[in-house]
């Protein structure tokens, strides 16, 4: 299969696909292909991101950290908020996911969350959070839901061992998105973060590490950084949505970290990164605009300051006994 495979043959007629889609009860997102409801739009669930695929309805993710973005992301009909590990080196500063903590995964899973109205959000299991046992992994995996308010979390590698605790999260009631291709928590064993599925054995690896997460329970499932032929094979064998990060375009959804796409500090791009926005200009000239108000003097102005009325401010300052010489704008 090339590289202009039209996108994906349905396996159901229209009517049916939008009596699915339509019919929150059976997983649906309540409204028709294309449609967006801005008043009380239904919440985007697990079950209905399959619904979204079985109806061939591309679904939109991008990765989010705090309470405004996630604000603006959810009003702007962002399907899945993915809060992920990747907030270690956009938000914190960190060279890799590696240093992330629990700790700091909930707390901005938490600000998300609140922000929520429509969308699914998704909290990524931070590295050593499931590499234990399974019940401190479950135990991680739930916090994400009872304390932080997510719908699901997400965990990398398809291993047999992850396999068992995605079993064992959804037996504990918690949604799991599946990940595969380039996982950066083994950066450490990989050397570098790199494409992966380049041979016949590691394509046919993340093939079947997809195919099984799907057979262990997971709602959805990343390919990251795998050549797109590669992507089409996984997306046209599994029923769950893959959503693609440097994947191609045949994925069922795509995800992007939001600082990536949004030019928002961030130094090296990958080559998957569509720039929609120059955030770091915006803000930068902004800043710089402050500053030098601040330093003539311009800013704060009448407008922007609190005022007595002048009987008031008689009454007051006479109080106050002498009132100081009133310092002329500029004056140092
Ligand atoms: O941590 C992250 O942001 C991710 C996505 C980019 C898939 O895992």
């Amino acid at each position: 299969m090339g590289a202009r495979t039209p996108f994906r043959v349905l396996r159901l007629p229209r009517k049916a696909k939008n009596a699915l889609y339509l019919n929150p009860a059976k997983g649906g997102v309540g409204r028709k292909e294309g449609e967006m409801s801005v008043q009380n739009p239904p919440k985007v669930t697990a079950p209905s991101l399959r619904a979204m695929k079985a109806a061939g309805e591309r679904i939109a993710v991008l990765t989010a950290y705090d309470f405004p973005t996630a604000r603006i992301l959810d009003d702007s009909g962002i399907d899945v908020l993915l809060v992920g590990d990747s907030l270690g080196m956009v938000v914190l500063g960190h060279a890799s996911t590696i240093p992330v903590t629990m700790e700091d995964m909930l707390h901005h899973t938490k600000a998300v969350a609140r922000a929520a109205r429509r969308a699914l959000v998704v909290g990524d299991m931070p590295y050593l959070s499931f590499h234990l046992s399974v019940e401190e992994s479950v135990r991680n995996a739930a916090r994400f839901l009872k304390e932080a308010g997510a719908g699901g979390v997400k965990i990398e590698g398809a291993s047999a061992k992850r396999l068992r605790l995605v079993e064992a999260f959804v037996e504990a009631e918690v949604p799991v998105m599946g990940h595969v291709g380039l996982t950066p928590q083994s950066i450490c064993g990989l050397g570098a973060y790199k494409v992966q599925g380049t041979t016949p054995e590691a394509a046919r690896r993340i093939i079947a590490g997809a195919r099984d997460l799907e057979r262990a329970g997971a709602f959805a499932v990343v390919l990251e950084s795998v050549p797109m032929e590669i992507a089409l094979e996984v997306t046209s064998r599994l029923e769950i949505p893959t959503i693609g990060i440097g994947a191609g375009p045949h994925c069922d959804g795509q995800v992007l970290v939001f600082h990536d796409m949004a030019g928002y500090a961030t130094g090296y791009l990958p080559k998957f990164v569509r720039k929609y926005a120059d955030l770091d200009s915006v803000i930068g000239d902004a800043v710089r605009r402050y500053a030098a108000d601040v330093r003539k003097g311009t800013f704060p102005d009448d407008e922007t300051s609190y005022h007595l009325k002048p009987a008031e401010a008689r009454r007051i300052l006479g109080a106050l006994g002498r009132p100081r010489a009133r310092r002329t704008r500029g004056a140092r």
